[in-house]
Parts: structure tokens; C-alpha cells; sequence
């Protein structure tokens, strides 16, 4: 097991990583709380495994178990399930010191945080990721959400969970196009700050297909302290350095937006904005073409999309959703672009001209 420590307003909380970690939970947070009542917050396709060995191990804790079902999908991250749960936990009788585990991916995740950061101001919450996505991304650094009808993650906390429990071995039965997906997080934590990352994974594509347990928990460990490290720098966002998280996510929101949500999953977008992250990079001069070429080629070995070519989306509405997008961030145009394996510049005031050129060579048409 791989233990790393994130630094929240709350103090430190620890992320615990390793294969079979579920059938121990309850002797884990055990440690980090002494209140015995439970709700178990997860989605069907996970609990079918899962949520046995996780009852039986909270139980042996000592823990009371109750559970709470989201339909699966994004749409469990709206109001309507939020006050769902909301109503559960009243009519349970929990209180202030009970605890939400969230068992599932980023989508249970989110929404049993918000719930655990509002329910009576504020109770404990677990995040147990089941996702690949979750393990080395949704779980970490305390952002929690609920969509409105308006827009994805409208409404939301910093709410730090006080223990993160990664068990490598759920990934096997993660749906392969999700595994394949949540490579582009992986592959963009290499980029930012980790050329070791990124040649391991130069050099591990059958480990990968193989689901090697082994190679999953140094992948994981290796992006969750990239991840750890940048939000307990910056826990708020508010110090420029979280933003580094955000390579390829410009591009990335602007493909899911034109596309509804529903062509791509947030990796695979992902993907095509580290793609497009690099062409703009080599294309400013920031930085070499053997740097871009270097990173199109991993993100196709992991079987990433790495343009949008026959998709028939347009270059003037991506351009136009990427705008909307950052209105957010004052209207300002601001890209994460590589210089180097392992290091990423801001570049701002990018001219819509470019982008518009660099969607083109990624197959948009006029
Ligand atoms: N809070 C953050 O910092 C943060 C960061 C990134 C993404 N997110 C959010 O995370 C969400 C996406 O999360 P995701 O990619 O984990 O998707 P997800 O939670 O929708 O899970 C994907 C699918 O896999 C199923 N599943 C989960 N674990 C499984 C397992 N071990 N075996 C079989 N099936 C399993 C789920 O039921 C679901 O059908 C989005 O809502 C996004 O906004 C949050
Ligand atoms: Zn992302």
C-alpha cells in the first residue's frame, strides 16, 4: 500500500493506495473517526461488486451501514438527487458527526461531497474511487459538485474529505473505453511535472492492457502526488498553480460542449485538448516539434482520440463555446501549454486566429 498526504484548511488527510484496500476500509477509517453510523452513497454497476465487501468491512469495524442508491450517470450529480439524499439522511436520523463514503466514480463523488459539505453545515465523507479518473483526479483536492440544467458544476464546494481509499483492483471491471479515458489525466499529470511518468508510460503499453495490478498502483500513486502536492499548495485555486491541472481543458470543454456531453467522455476530450494543447505549443514556438510529436504519440498508444476529424464540428463554434468558457476567468484567453516533458507555461492572449488554425489541423471545418 502507497500512502500520500494532501495538506487541506482542515488539516492533513491521507490517500491510501493499493490492490484489495475495500476489504480493509473499515479498519482505515476507523482511524480517522470514532463515530460508528454510515451512508454508504454509490450507483448500481459499482455497488453490484463492491458494496458487499465494503458493509462487510465497515461492520467489522464496527461501523452501522446504511445504503444510498444514485441512479448511474451524470444525472445523479442534479438537485433532484442531491435533495434525495438530503431527505434520506433526515429521515435517518444522521447527525453532524456521521459520515457519507462515497463508493464510485467522480460523478458519486462530487455529489456525496456537496452533500456532505452542506447536510447540517457539514459532516465527515470518505471518497472511495472506483473510477481510474476518481483515483487519480475527482477524489483528490476537495471540489465538489452539482450541475444545474444551465451548465455542468454551477453549484459547488472546496469541501477536503478526510480520507481517500484507491483500491487498484476495482479497475478491472471498469468498462474498457473508461479505463482507455481516464489515460488523459494520467498522461497530462506526465507533461506537467512528472518526464519520469511520462517515459514509464513510454514504455508501458502491455502493462496496461494486461490491467497489471503493479503498474496501475505506481500510474496512480505516481499522479496523485502530482496532484496532492499542486492542491496543498493552492487549495483554493487562487495562487495560479492549480491551474496547471487545466492542460488541454479549454480545448476539452469546448469539444464536449459542441458535442452536448454525449460524443466524447471528458478523458477522451481530454485527449484531443492535449493534442491540441501541444499543436498550439510547437506552433508558438514554445515548444520543439519533437515535444508535440512525443506526446500525439502516447496519447494514440493509449488509445486516445487525438483529433476530431468526420465529426463535422465546427471550427467557429468550438472557438465560440472555448470563449464562453473562459468569460468565467474574466474573458481572458488562457492556455496551459507545454515547454517541455514535464514542464507547462501560461500563455495568454492567444489570437482567436490561432486557435481557429489549430482546430482546423485537428479536422473542425469552416
Ligand atoms: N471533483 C473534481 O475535482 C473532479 C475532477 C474531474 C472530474 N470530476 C467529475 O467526475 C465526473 C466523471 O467521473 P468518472 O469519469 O469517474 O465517471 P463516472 O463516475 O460517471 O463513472 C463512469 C461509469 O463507470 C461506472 N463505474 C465506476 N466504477 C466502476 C467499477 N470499478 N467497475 C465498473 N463500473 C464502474 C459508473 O457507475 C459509471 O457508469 C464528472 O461529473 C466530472 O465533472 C470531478
Ligand atoms: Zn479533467
Amino acid at each position: 500500500m502507497k500512502t500520500i498526504q494532501v495538506q487541506s484548511r482542515n488539516g492533513k488527510y491521507s490517500i491510501l493506495i493499493g490492490d484489495g484496500l475495500l476489504g480493509e476500509a473499515g479498519s482505515h477509517i476507523k482511524k480517522v473517526s470514532a463515530e460508528s453510523r454510515v451512508m454508504i452513497v454509490t450507483q448500481p454497476p459499482v455497488a453490484r461488486n463492491y458494496l458487499q465487501p465494503l458493509i462487510a468491512s465497515l461492520r467489522k469495524s464496527g461501523f452501522d451501514c446504511e445504503t444510498h442508491h444514485l441512479p448511474d450517470g451524470e444525472t445523479a450529480k442534479s438537485q433532484r438527487e442531491m435533495f434525495h439524499l438530503y431527505e434520506r439522511l433526515l429521515k435517518g436520523g444522521f447527525e453532524r458527526r456521521d459520515m457519507l463514503v462515497a463508493l464510485g466514480g467522480g460523478v458519486v463523488g462530487d455529489l456525496a461531497g456537496f452533500v456532505a459539505a452542506t447536510y447540517l453545515r457539514g459532516v465527515p465523507y470518505v471518497q472511495i474511487g472506483t473510477t481510474l479518473l476518481a483515483q487519480v483526479d475527482s477524489s483528490i483536492g476537495g471540489k465538489t459538485a452539482v450541475n444545474l440544467q444551465e451548465g455542468k458544476n454551477l453549484i459547488g464546494a472546496f469541501n477536503p474529505p478526510i480520507l481517500v481509499i484507491s483500491d487498484t483492483g476495482v479497475l478491472k471491471s471498469l468498462p474498457p473505453r473508461e479505463l482507455r479515458a481516464s489515460m488523459g489525466e494520467v498522461v497530462k499529470y506526465g507533461i506537467i511535472r512528472s518526464p519520469r511518468l511520462f517515459s514509464m508510460l513510454e514504455k508501458s503499453e502491455a502493462l496496461f492492457a494486461k490491467k497489471d495490478a503493479f503498474f496501475f498502483e505506481s500510474v496512480i500513486a505516481e499522479s496523485a502526488k502530482i496532484k496532492a502536492g499542486i492542491v496543498s499548495r493552492d487549495e483554493f485555486e487562487t495562487k495560479k498553480e492549480r491551474m496547471i491541472l487545466n492542460l488541454g481543458h479549454t480545448f476539452a470543454h469546448g469539444f464536449e460542449q459542441v458535442t452536448g456531453y454525449k460524443r466524447f467522455l471528458h478523458g477522451e476530450a481530454v485527449g484531443i485538448g492535449i493534442a491540441a494543447a501541444a499543436k498550439l505549443a510547437a506552433a508558438l514556438k514554445i515548444c520543439p516539434a519533437s515535444v508535440e510529436k512525443r506526446i500525439v504519440n502516447i496519447l494514440v498508444r493509449y488509445g486516445l482520440p487525438v483529433h476530431i476529424k468526420g465529426c463535422g464540428l465546427k471550427a467557429a463554434s468550438i472557438l465560440d463555446a472555448m470563449m464562453r468558457d473562459k468569460k468565467k476567468q474574466h474573458g481572458r484567453l488562457r492556455f496551459i501549454l507545454p515547454s517541455a516533458i514535464g514542464k507547462v507555461v501560461v500563455a495568454e492572449n492567444v489570437s482567436a486566429a490561432k486557435i481557429g488554425q489549430i482546430l482546423k489541423s485537428l479536422g473542425a471545418v469552416s
